[in-house]
């Protein structure tokens, strides 16, 4: 896969890119002498041991070994693939990844990009054009919505009729089956197929990068569905995705706070009125796929919901969802509005500073947590509060062991009016986490082989030191080959990164031995660095030298060649 996006790209992307930015932005960095640190984001831990250094464009967890490049973070940290990852370095520093990638997504689903896009521009073009569609115009006016925002979320109408898109779109079996595939067709038991969206108001749903993956479509009046959505299809996963958060991100260049509302249309009024940090769930409850994608957009998110019971109760589940993922740098909270009120009808009433008001206030995860477990229960006597003890006890287990999960066993006790000893007692701690250190071998037992590639690894910029790389060439010795070609691919392109090189060597078969040795912490200084690599690049070449020259010497010097017979004079 890597093999389709030109390594030269990759360089070049590495090159603009900043790691500390992109790991920053997730997991705020603190300095740490030459390098950043943080509590590491991929195991559980109290004291810093994820490493960030700027210089190699490297990361490294000296508690759990995870490391890698911006390319591999991003691959471990928003779990996307080795394309995704580079197309997400691209949008930050505004590049553009060459066509070719276009090939490393199954030629399937790129159709089905294409045909999404297309159906989008299609329905906005019915909304312009159509002969009916006043009423849809109307209808958007009376609910406050401009012209500009219509545009921005894209907001069409799909005509009546039963086969306005099957008849634009498919002329042919296979068109009609990738309409299908798209779920833009329904297919009744007797084989007829029709479109699915009729007469509806027309929302696009956007992915993370601005690509339509799916429809939410209303009607105009009371009739039912409401809204009718896309089904699950290739492309879209309505538990993984979240309307607006496309639009959310490109509004806010750093998002400090997302607010989640339930519908299409809360998102959409609440930008109308300038509040552009709003995404909805699909009409399902909210997942931890939702809350892992959340959490890594902003560092706070706060849950909005009805203040009726439905409200309280899927306010609840969230609240559960989100056990294990608690105690980072991120905050979550929750927000319920007044009965009968939902985040559009509140902002048209009373306004943006109300609505944000409101989002400003919002309650903490523990106040809600402990609220809500707190009045099912006496506090007031003994059996209430130790009722409360049990009752959290199997929550507060699926918290990570931490801070947020100590301060959380601190509040129990509090309002149990117990003490944390006698609480421990009661509460499952987890299992703690093994601590493993990253095996340290001493520089000392380093092959001088191995020890050349480490520096020239750590150090890209000592390459420069070296002339006659191919003179080592024919040493039989393991790991010269890939000391060559690191001395080369640095001759070339003198101005590579430790990642960058890293990267090159991403699919090759030495490419995890090349991250280990990225680690291997060497306690010399720059200038002895220097001294040590080309001393040994000078043994190897001496070797080469001894090597061919017992070679040749092995022969009797009648049988060589004319040039050979020069080469053993040039020696002596
Ligand atoms: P609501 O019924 O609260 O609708 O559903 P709403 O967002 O306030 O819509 P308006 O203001 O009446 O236009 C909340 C969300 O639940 C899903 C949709 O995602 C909707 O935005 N939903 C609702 C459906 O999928 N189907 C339905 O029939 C109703
Ligand atoms: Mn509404």
């Amino acid at each position: 896969m890597a093999g389709q996006i030109p390594t030269q790209f990759i360089d070049e992307l590495l090159a603009r890119v900043d790691i500390v930015d992109i790991i920053d932005t997730r997991v705020p960095l603190k300095k740490a002498g030459k390098n950043l640190h943080a509590c590491c984001p991929f195991h559980n831990e109290k004291t810093p041991s994820f490493t960030v250094s700027q210089e190699k464009q490297f990361y490294h967890c000296f508690g759990c070994g995870a490391h890698g490049t911006a390319i591999g973070f991003l691959m471990e940290y928003d779990q996307l693939s080795f394309p995704e990852a580079i197309q997400e370095l691209a949008d930050h520093v505004g590049m553009t990844v060459p066509t070719t990638q276009q090939a490393s997504l199954s030629p399937v689903k790129q159709s089905l990009y294409d045909l999404m896009d297309k159906v989008g521009q299609y329905y906005v073009h019915q909304l312009q054009t159509h002969p009916q569609r006043q009423a849809f115009v109307d209808y958007l006016k009376r609910r406050g919505l401009s012209q500009k925002t219509v545009e921005l979320f894209g907001i069409g109408m799909a005509p009546d009729g039963w086969d306005n898109v099957l008849r634009t779109f498919g002329s042919n079996p296979q068109q009609t089956k990738q309409l299908l595939d798209g779920g833009l067709l329904i297919k009744n038991d007797k084989g007829r197929t029709y479109d699915r969206f009729r007469n509806r108001i027309m929302f696009p749903i956007w992915d993370r990068r601005g690509r339509v993956i799916g429809f939410g479509g209303r009607v105009l009046d009371d009739s039912t569905p409401k809204y009718l959505n896309s089904p699950e299809t290739p492309i879209f996963h309505k538990g993984a995705e979240l309307y607006g958060l496309y639009q959310a991100r490109k509004a806010n260049r750093k998002l400090e706070r997302i607010v989640i509302v339930e519908g299409y249309m809360d998102v959409i009024a609440l930008a109308e009125h300038g509040i552009s940090n709003a995404v909805a769930t699909l009409g399902t409850s909210t997942t931890a796929d939702h809350l892992r994608l959340l959490l890594r957009a902003a560092p706070e998110v706060v849950f909005c919901f009805d203040g009726d019971r439905a409200g309280r109760d899927a306010a609840w589940r969230a609240a559960e969802n989100a056990l294990p993922m608690l105690g980072g740098n991120q905050q979550l909270k929750f927000m319920f509005l007044p009965d009968g009120e939902d985040p559009d009808s509140l902002v048209s009433e009373q306004g943006a500073e109300a609505f944000n008001e409101r989002v400003v206030n919002a309650q903490n995860y523990s106040e809600f947590f402990f609220e809500t477990l707190g009045s099912q229960v006496d506090l007031a006597s003994m059996d209430g509060r130790a009722r409360l003890v049990e009752m959290a006890k199997p929550y507060l287990k699926h918290v990570p062991a931490g801070v947020y999960r100590d301060m959380l066993e601190q509040r129990l006790a509090e309002l149990s009016k117990t003490n944390i000893a006698t609480l421990n007692k009661h509460l499952e701690k987890p299992a703690q986490q093994q601590k493993r250190p990253a095996k340290k071998q001493a520089m000392a037992t380093m092959t001088p082989i191995r020890m050349a590639i480490t520096i020239v690894l750590q150090y890209p910029i000592l390459a420069r030191e070296i002339d006659d790389v191919a003179a080592i060439q024919s040493v039989k010795q393991p790991g010269v080959n890939i000391l060559q070609e690191l001395l080369e691919t640095l001759h070339q392109h003198p101005h590579l990164t430790t990642a960058a090189l890293l990267e090159r060597w991403r699919d090759k078969e030495n490419g995890a031995h090349l991250q280990k040795l990225a680690l291997q912490p060497l306690s010399l200084s720059a200038d002895a660095l220097k001294h040590e690599l080309t001393g040994i690049v000078s043994r190897l070449q001496k070797e080469a030298k001894s090597q061919r020259i017992n070679e040749l010497t092995s022969k009797p010097f009648s049988e060589l060649t004319e040039a050979e017979k020069a080469e053993v004079k040039s020696y002596k």
